[in-house]
Parts: structure tokens; C-alpha cells; sequence
């Protein structure tokens, strides 16, 4: 049976690839892409769509995806409906808390305000401390919510951390590691077994074989 698999364009795309390739699959057509958005494996009965962090848990929920990969930080926000089986140790970044200088959002008192991508999460978080923090909904440019007053602090990803400096911004807390993960849908799991067993079996070597 083919598995179709969701990629997350961007950021993870390039890794991703590099670890389907070194599993030995036919990822030409994925790496001469153009425009295109879905694309057939030169070797396996593999189907392969490119789409955002988000719909990439739509699509494997849906099952029109049987996986999926996409990153920690978009699963800790949306949809719980999938099977997250294997940590792929790319787009590794932490989820943090920063603010400006002198003004750390976790020991102010009276409404605290939070700007971030990760609204759900960030949430949870500041209940975990036992604050309950305002959550400003933002789409990018996270950084720029607390230079312009817009909140207190922010929830993002920090990678290399030359955002949040160049921006004037320190890190108070760390709240988790992130890395990029295989989603599977749970119907697909029964139906299609076999298929995601070995697709997750090289995958799993695939990333021992990047960390020797
Ligand atoms: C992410 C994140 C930070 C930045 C962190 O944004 O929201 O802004 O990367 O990376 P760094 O620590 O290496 O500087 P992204 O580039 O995805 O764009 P966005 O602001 O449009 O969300």
C-alpha cells in the first residue's frame, strides 16, 4: 500500500529531506520542486505534500496524510487526534519566555500580557506557575510585541538567539526543548502497518546514523 506523507515547508524542509534521502528513498522530484506541492518518491510508493506546521496536523488527522512531519512547538499548540512516534533530532530549539531588560513578565504582579504564536501554550505554561497571563494571539516578528508595549513578555521559539539580542530582549525562562517529530494518523497505523513500521524503522536509523 502507498503512504502519503505531510512535510513541513520552511525551516524543517531541508533536514527532513536530508533524512528521507539517507533512508535510501527517491526524494529527487522533492529537491527540483519549483511551485509544485505534492510529489512522487523516484523509489518508494511514496506520495509527499508539502504544507504548513499547522496543516500538517490537519492533513495526517484527516487522514489524507498517513505521517507527518512537523515540529514539537505545533504540536504543543493544535489537534491531539495522531500518534507521535518518533523524535527526528532536527529544528532543534527551545520554547522560551523573554522580555525586555528589567521587566520579566514572570514576577510582575497585576495583568500580565503575552504575545506569542503559541497562544494554548503559553497558557498552560503560565498556569503551570500559577499565573493566569493575558495571551495576545501574533502571526511573526514576535520579538517586536514588547519593544512597541503591545505585552510584557513573549512565548517563542528561540534558535541561535540572534532575534531576542538583536532586538534587545533576555530570555527568563526556558520552558522545553523542540525538535521535529513523526505524526501518524491512527487509522493509517492499523491499516497500513507494515508500511509506517518500516518508513519509521529507517526513519529511526536514518537520524542514528546523523548523531554518530
Ligand atoms: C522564529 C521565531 C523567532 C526566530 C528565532 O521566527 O519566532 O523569531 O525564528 O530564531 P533565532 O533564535 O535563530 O534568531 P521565524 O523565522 O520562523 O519567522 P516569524 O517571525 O515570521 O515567525
Amino acid at each position: 500500500m502507498s503512504l502519503s506523507i505531510a512535510l513541513t515547508k520552511g525551516r524543517l524542509e531541508k533536514d527532513a529531506v536530508e533524512l528521507l534521502d539517507l533512508c535510501g528513498y527517491g526524494t529527487e522530484k522533492l529537491k527540483n520542486k519549483g511551485r509544485a506541492l505534492v510529489f512522487e518518491d523516484t523509489r518508494e510508493d511514496f506520495r509527499y505534500f508539502l504544507v504548513k506546521a499547522n496543516d500538517c496536523i490537519t492533513y495526517v488527522e484527516h487522514g489524507v496524510a498517513d505521517c507527518g512531519i512537523v515540529g514539537k512547538d505545533t504540536l504543543m499548540e493544535g489537534g491531539s487526534d495522531y500518534y507521535e512516534l518518533l523524535d527526528l533530532k532536527i529544528g532543534k530549539c527551545k520554547f522560551i519566555i523573554a522580555g525586555m531588560k528589567d521587566h520579566n513578565p514572570l514576577t510582575m504582579s497585576g495583568n500580565i500580557r503575552i504575545g506569542s504564536k503559541y497562544p494554548e501554550a503559553a497558557k498552560r505554561y503560565f498556569l503551570s506557575r500559577g499565573l493566569d497571563a493575558e495571551m495576545i494571539r501574533l502571526e511573526g516578528s514576535v520579538e517586536l510585541a514588547p519593544v512597541l508595549g503591545l505585552c510584557d513578555g513573549i512565548m517563542d521559539i528561540m534558535e541561535t538567539g540572534r532575534t531576542l539580542k538583536e532586538n534587545g530582549l533576555v530570555v527568563y525562562d526556558t520552558v522545553c526543548d523542540i525538535s521535529a517529530r513523526v505524526i501518524v494518523n491512527k487509522a493509517s497505523f492499523k491499516i497500513k502497518r507494515q508500511e509506517i513500521m518500516k518508513f519509521l524503522t529507517d526513519m529511526e536509523r536514518a537520524v542514528e546514523r546523523c548523531s554518530e
